[in-house]
């Protein structure tokens, strides 16, 4: 009974051509790009901000689920109304991040742990209690000098895995993030590398634990060159390499694929999508969508500005960019949505 309806959640997720929300942002990170646009960093602008998303008109049209965090999840409308009830009237699935962040790695200079396991069985009871149904640990891999180190992928890949059979247990399906990160000046190849070596390594464990496939989402970075890096591949060749990449690592019992925007710019990572779906969606065992926060939010962010004057500007923006992913899952994204 539970693994029907973990299997028809993760269906319903990347169904059709629509795609997760990511509005899962910590309380520090979403201050953090508060501040970069000079908007008060108070609980009260984040639940406002939070608000103006998920009452954004037809956002269902193009978002099967939205994923919340443990601050966002216990919010409300201004009238009282749970955002959950309000997501799942316009038809998205409520989600929850479950992990605590990422943290130093001892031993390990410039690597990254994520943390949170402990406690999590309990945490997982409380969310589905609130109607969360699907849930999303990231893990996080820094390309460059000597890193990643197999101790940094190893210990990542197997906390995964932990967490992915705690939430199934729990009624909810999970979503696996382990993120190559952009930072740095490495090659697009490199990347490749990088992130194939860490996809084989988390489903060697997501096997050797026991996780069922068919009722997880894997939430992968595409592959491309570092943010720094001199030469910035073409589209087509991210495309390319991205779904190189997840044949030769990925299993095709995965209920589907999600990408994260990972600190692209909003356009390239609506064309970069289109383009994988272009090329490859007929040849695939996975449908391929998106799960972007920052590639949805920031220009949305932008327009709003803390200010309710600017809430309708800025959920018509948020809706174009959820409007130009659903497209690019269909491959009929092109720039000239850009100027609608
Ligand atoms: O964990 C990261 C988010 O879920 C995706 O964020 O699209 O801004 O990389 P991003």
């Amino acid at each position: 009974m539970n693994e029907q309806v973990l299997q028809d959640t993760a269906r319903r997720l990347v169904s059709g051509d629509k795609g997760l929300l990511a509005m899962d942002e910590s309380n520090p990170t979403c201050n953090k790009r508060f501040a970069n646009l000079g908007i008060p960093q108070t609980a009260e602008a984040r639940r406002a901000w939070r608000e103006l998303i998920v009452t954004t008109p037809r956002l269902g049209e193009c978002i099967s689920g939205a994923i919340l965090y443990d601050e966002t999840i216990r919010q409300q409308k201004k009238d009282g109304t749970p955002f959950v009830k309000v997501l799942a009237d316009a038809g998205i699935i409520p989600g929850i991040k479950v992990d605590a962040g990422a943290k130093d790695m001892a031993g390990h200079s410039g690597e990254k742990i994520t943390e949170g396991l402990d406690g999590l069985r309990d945490r997982l009871a409380e969310y589905v209690q609130m109607g969360a149904r699907f849930a999303k640990w990231r893990a996080v891999i820094a390309v460059g000098d000597g890193i990643p180190s197999q101790a940094c992928i190893d210990a990542n890949a197997h906390a995964l895995p932990r967490y992915a059979a705690l939430c199934q247990e729990a009624g909810l399906v999970p979503i696996v993030e382990p993120e190559v990160l952009m930072d740095g000046a490495h090659t697009l190849e490199r990347c490749g590398e990088a992130t194939e070596q860490v996809l084989r390594t988390v489903f060697y464990q997501l096997y050797v634990q026991g996780v069922v496939l068919e009722e997880m989402i894997l939430k992968p970075n595409m592959v491309l060159a570092g943010l720094s890096s001199p030469r910035q591949a073409l589209v087509d060749e991210v495309a390319d390499a991205t779904v190189g990449c997840l044949l030769r690592a990925v299993s095709a019992a995965v209920a589907g694929i999600a990408f994260l925007s990972g600190g692209q710019t909003a356009e390239l990572a609506s064309a970069r999508l289109n383009a994988m779906n272009v090329r490859f969606k007929s040849r695939l065992p996975w449908a391929l969508a998106f799960s972007f926060a920052r590639a949805i939010q920031q220009l949305a962010l932008e327009n709003w500005q803390g200010k309710e004057v600017n809430v309708p500007a800025a959920q018509r923006a948020l809706y174009h960019r959820a409007r130009c992913n659903r497209a690019a899952r269909r491959g009929e994204y092109s720039a000239a949505m850009e100027s609608e």
